[in-house]
């Protein structure tokens, strides 16, 4: 999986040093898309192609060579094997380029290109629609902004370091004219991607952009790691289910000098099934996996395993992390494996603590997945404050079957409150079954 961030904004912001500067910190390739455009348009000048000449632009983006090589420790352009690194800055081309860039066939043949010089690397592109169109599933988006007069400011020093020769109100309207066409394509407009970190940089030095990105990447970087660390499969192997034994009957024992543990009903002793309890306590669930004498697979929010010792609990007993606010496939995808694999899922469909108390909707994923499987529901009623010496009550009920509900999709909410009645019914201290 390579890892990929988007720098956007308009003309003059700073991207192109920011974005030299972080390529180089975190060992990113630095791809300009803009110097794609910029390539279009200089081939178009030097073979005479109008705005309007569409058959023949058509003729060089089939035929275009852009490259974009390091050299010494520089970013050089290369087109059609020359290298332009400096030509593709000149006043000619960018007076073109913004209009070079909004036509649909420029803009389709770029895009393409860009992905592809970003295939299986990890990258830092700088553009304008990076973030909400060339990699709309960017890792880390930002989109840099300045006041307009701070832009042309900058932009005309550093034209003239690199000696162009352009005046500042050329320059500043140069960048209003880009920046109002920038924002009306038809494709890949320069716009605030919804999830993007947006940074003015107006008052800001360059080492101060730099370290605001830094800080975010590095965040980015550390969160991927550590989903990395929370959805790896831990194999079943004999130690890992010597240890396993050892810990349940350690936290068994811990559990019954604690609370008076009481069961009623029970768990077959074998086939898949779904154990879906209410939720009253992050002690709870704990309460089903120890006195179960099958493992039972929980479904466990993601940020429960952030911590040491229940991330390698977590492991150990194969709780599947689920993210909570999104529907999440992978989760999914593993519950339907245990259930495959003829081994008990536990579930509790309020979603969170108390759920039902705070007047919460049951979450349809227990339901789905019964009915997808073809295995039956458990329903399970815990009943109990989990103060200390106190007794808790596990009832397990009889296995409902849910398969009249097969391809009713728009029944999952019925089939939910089956499931829920019945936990109800089960987390009185005695219940009737
Ligand atoms: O960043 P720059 O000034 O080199 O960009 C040149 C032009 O290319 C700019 O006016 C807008 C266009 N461009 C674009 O439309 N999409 C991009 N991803 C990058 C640049």
């Amino acid at each position: 999986m390579s890892f990929i961030v988007a720098i956007d904004g308009p003309a003059g912001t700073g991207k192109g040093t920011v974005t030299k500067i972080l390529s180089k910190k975190f060992n990113l390739v630095n791809i300009d898309t803009g110097a794609t455009y910029r390539c279009v348009t200089l081939d178009m000048i030097n073979k005479g192609v109008k705005l309007e000449e569409l058959d023949k632009i058509k003729e060089i983006l089939k035929n275009i060579k852009i490259e974009i090589k390091r050299e010494k420790g520089e970013q050089k352009t290369f087109l059609n094997g020359d290298e332009v690194t400096e030509k593709i800055r000149s006043k000619e081309v960018t007076e073109l380029v913004s209009q070079v860039s909004s036509i649909k066939e420029v803009r389709l043949s770029m895009v393409d290109l860009q992905r592809k010089m970003a295939e299986g690397k990890d990258v830092i592109m700088e553009g304008r629609d990076i973030g909400t169109y060339v990699f709309p599933a960017a890792d880390v988006k930002i989109y840099l902004d300045a006041d307009l007069e701070e832009r042309a400011k900058r932009r005309f020093n550093q034209n003239k370091e690199k000696g162009i020769n352009m005046s500042y109100v050329d320059i500043l309207n140069n960048i209003k004219q880009r920046d109002e066409n920038d924002k009306k394509k038809e494709i890949g407009a320069l716009k605030v991607a919804h999830d993007a970190e947006v940074i003015d940089s107006t008052t800001m030095s360059i080492n101060q952009v730099v370290r605001e990105i830094s800080s975010i990447i590095e965040k980015k970087k550390k969160d991927i790691k550590m989903q990395k660390k929370i959805y790896k499969v831990r194999k079943e192997t004999k130690w890992k289910k010597f240890v396993r034994a050892i810990v349940k009957e350690t936290l068994r024992t811990v559990y019954r000098i604690a609370f008076r543990v009481k069961i009623t009903g029970k768990v077959p002793e074998d086939g898949a099934y779904i154990i879906c309890s209410n939720h009253i306590n992050y002690l709870d669930a704990a309460a089903i996996v120890l006195f179960n004498k099958r493992k039972v697979n929980f479904v466990a929010k993601e940020d429960l395993f952030t911590h040491g010792i229940l991330m390698w609990l977590g492991h150990l007993f194969d709780a599947i992390p689920i993210k909570r606010d999104m529907q999440d496939i992978e989760a999914m995808k593993r519950c339907l494996k245990v259930l495959k694999n003829g081994e008990l899922l536990g579930i509790f469909p309020e979603g969170t603590r108390k759920g039902m108390a705070k007047n919460m909707k049951a979450k349809n994923g227990a339901a789905f997945m019964a009915i997808k499987s073809g295995v039956k529901v458990i329903p399970t009623g815990i009943h109990g404050t989990f103060k200390p010496f106190s007794k808790v009550y596990i009832n397990y009920g009889e296995p409902i079957d849910l398969s009249e509900y097969k391809n009713q999709k728009d029944k999952l909410d019925e089939a939910t409150d089956i499931i829920m009645n019945k936990i109800v019914e089960l987390t009185k201290e005695e219940p009737k079954n």
